[in-house]
């Protein structure tokens, strides 16, 4: 069952990290330096956890990092799982069910993806208000195990609206602009055609990427508060002049990663204070 199988991830992960975690962070593309700011660090790579999902793409390392931030307990997920790679939506969203298990409130996912929002600029980082689902799936898909959350999850408020006040108020702080827009999940692999992208853009959305959703609904199906942040590392097709690559992507989330970091370091301090 999956439930069962979910919980051997769980009971594996609490094994070799017993401090446990309050808050889940899930890094992005170019984004995995905040490990760097954790303390006492126990480090549980994915491919020794029963049952979890084995990752592929170069430059998304698969390990779950626990430390501390100031007094908050964290769990950063090091890489992560797309549905462009052939996983189906339930493995995206696995980490998520074993954040679940493990105790954890609070996610905070991070991304690499394009703006389309035209007052964006590459560099950028996002406050995601709001999704789009616009890929015909949904980790939540098939039998319903009420030991996680309901058949039927609401989904007034997929980022939680006291995450995004203390995140808006920490960005203040430091003085960092934060933007704030309607993130499209879109399959992948392959970028966007400038058609899609103003179909996106008439749809509401202001950025478009290949992660984040099925995680995002996992966790408001199970109850764990979600914050995400996005990273502008280009404008979306038709937008801008230069063809897309991913060496870009990830050289301008390298880029942003440090403001991303003073970011989340200073929200999760001020959520221990
Ligand atoms: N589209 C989709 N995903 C992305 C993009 C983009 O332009 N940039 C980074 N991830």
């Amino acid at each position: 069952m999956f439930y069962d199988r979910v919980k051997e991830s769980a009971d594996y992960i609490r094994s070799k990290a017993d401090a446990g975690a309050d808050v889940a962070l899930i890094l992005g593309s170019g984004l995995g330096r905040i490990v760097d700011i954790m303390e006492n660090r126990k480090t549980v790579p994915y491919g020794d956890i029963p049952n979890f999902p084995k990752s592929s793409v170069a430059g998304h390392e698969g390990n779950l990092v626990f430390g501390n931030i100031g007094s908050t307990r964290v769990m950063a997920l090091q890489g992560r799982f797309h549905y462009y790679e052939g996983f189906t939506m339930k493995e995206v969203a696995y980490p998520v069910y074993v954040m679940k298990l493990l105790g954890i409130g609070e996610m905070i996912v991070t991304n690499a993806c394009g703006g389309i929002n035209e007052s964006f600029r590459p560099g950028d980082l996002m406050i995601i208000d709001d999704f789009i689902n616009s890929v015909s799936d949904n980790p939540l898909i098939g039998a319903n195990d009420e030991r996680f959350g309901k058949r039927f999850p609401d989904m007034s408020e997929p980022y939680s609206r006291e995450l995004r006040d203390a995140a808006e108020k920490a960005a203040r702080d430091l003085g960092i602009e934060a933007k704030h827009g309607v993130y499209a999940f879109f399959q992948g692999p392959c970028y966007e055609t400038a058609a899609e992208i103003r179909m996106f853009r008439t749809m509401g959305s202001d950025a478009v990427g290949m992660s984040t959703v099925p995680e995002t609904i996992a966790a408001n199906y199970m109850g764990i508060k979600t914050l995400g942040i996005a990273c502008i590392t280009n404008m979306a097709t038709g937008l801008c002049k230069e063809k897309h690559s991913h060496e870009e992507v990830v050289a301008v989330a390298n880029k942003s990663s440090e403001k991303l970091c003073m970011w989340i370091e200073k929200l999760l301090r001020d959520r221990g204070a």
